[in-house]
């Protein structure tokens, strides 16, 4: 593909978030605190809170001290299937978060309805076709495609049969791939398939914004549960393991590369 059409791709990336780079870090609970979302979107990536089942003052704190810290564009994400949801979207709503994300299963049109009043734009996670469909249909703004490589994600189907599949066949929303990505080449591969840019997870968690609350690898969070046994550990400089990631560093866009400086994440997630 010829690079204005992978112009237009990001563009359409970038024009949607209002970013410099049409490339998220995805939430993670307990992970995506105010630190690295703002440190994220600062860098002119789009940095994204996650609820998980914060309780709801302290969501409502995180979304005020990320606008403390960044003035650039930035999401919630809500897990409909979370016990705090409904307390979630009131905060959202109050706080008038600027995007919403929601994820864990599919809302409600009325739940769509009612973060949109806000004025938030809402993005959803689409496990098939049809369901896409309809969330496009209840004015969802644009979608994220989530594969079974992704950290933090049970569902079955490969990012690569879901980009096929949605990519090829959906044009009237952006479409965000998440999943297994962790260079540059890799995001520019999906971009020529179609999609507007890439969610990224694992690959930040290496971030130094990211270190302060995963250090000793527990996160100190009430109710860190599934994702605690996460644990960020630095390489030495001349660690022969650091070397693989000069090369995908190279073709990562600047601020990726930078917070994916030498690190090695340990441990797994099945959120
Ligand atoms: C520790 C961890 C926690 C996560 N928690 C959430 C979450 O709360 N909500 C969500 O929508 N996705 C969650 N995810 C998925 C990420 O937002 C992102 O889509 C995914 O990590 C991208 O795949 P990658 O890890 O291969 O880059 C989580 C991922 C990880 C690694």
């Amino acid at each position: 593909m010829e690079m204005k059409h992978l112009a237009a791709a990001w563009k359409r990336g970038t024009d949607f978030l209002g970013t410099r780079y049409a490339i998220l870090c995805g939430a993670m609970t307990w992970v995506s605190e105010s630190n690295l979302v703002s440190a994220i979107s600062n860098e002119g990536g789009f940095g994204v809170l996650a609820a998980g089942n914060m309780p709801p003052d302290l969501l409502a704190k995180e979304i005020e001290d990320t606008r403390r810290k960044t003035t650039f564009p930035f999401g919630v994400n809500l897990i409909t299937v979370a016990p705090c949801f409904r307390d979630h979207i009131d905060v959202v709503v109050r706080e008038k978060a600027p995007f919403v994300f929601f994820a864990g299963s599919i809302p409600s049109g009325k739940d769509i309805e009612h973060a949109k009043a806000s004025g938030a734009k809402v993005v959803c996670f689409a496990p098939v076709l049809s369901l896409a469909r309809r969330l496009i249909k209840q004015g969802v703004d644009a979608l994220v495609i989530e594969g079974n490589e992704a950290g933090g994600h049970i569902g079955p189907v490969a990012t690569s049969v879901l980009a096929q599949e949605f990519l090829l066949n959906i044009t009237e929303v952006p479409i965000f791939v998440a999943g297994g990505i962790g260079t540059g080449e890799m995001i520019a591969q999906y971009l020529a398939l179609g999609a507007s840019g890439a969610q990224l997870g694992t690959r930040f968690v290496v971030a130094e914004e990211c270190a302060p609350p995963l250090q000793g690898g527990v996160h100190p969070g009430p109710g860190a549960g599934r994702h605690a046994h996460f644990a960020v550990r630095r390489l030495a400089p001349d660690d022969p393991r650091a070397r693989h990631r000069e090369r995908g560093d190279e073709g990562l866009q600047p601020p990726a590369a930078r917070f994916a400086e030498q690190g090695e994440v340990r441990g797994a997630s099945s959120g």
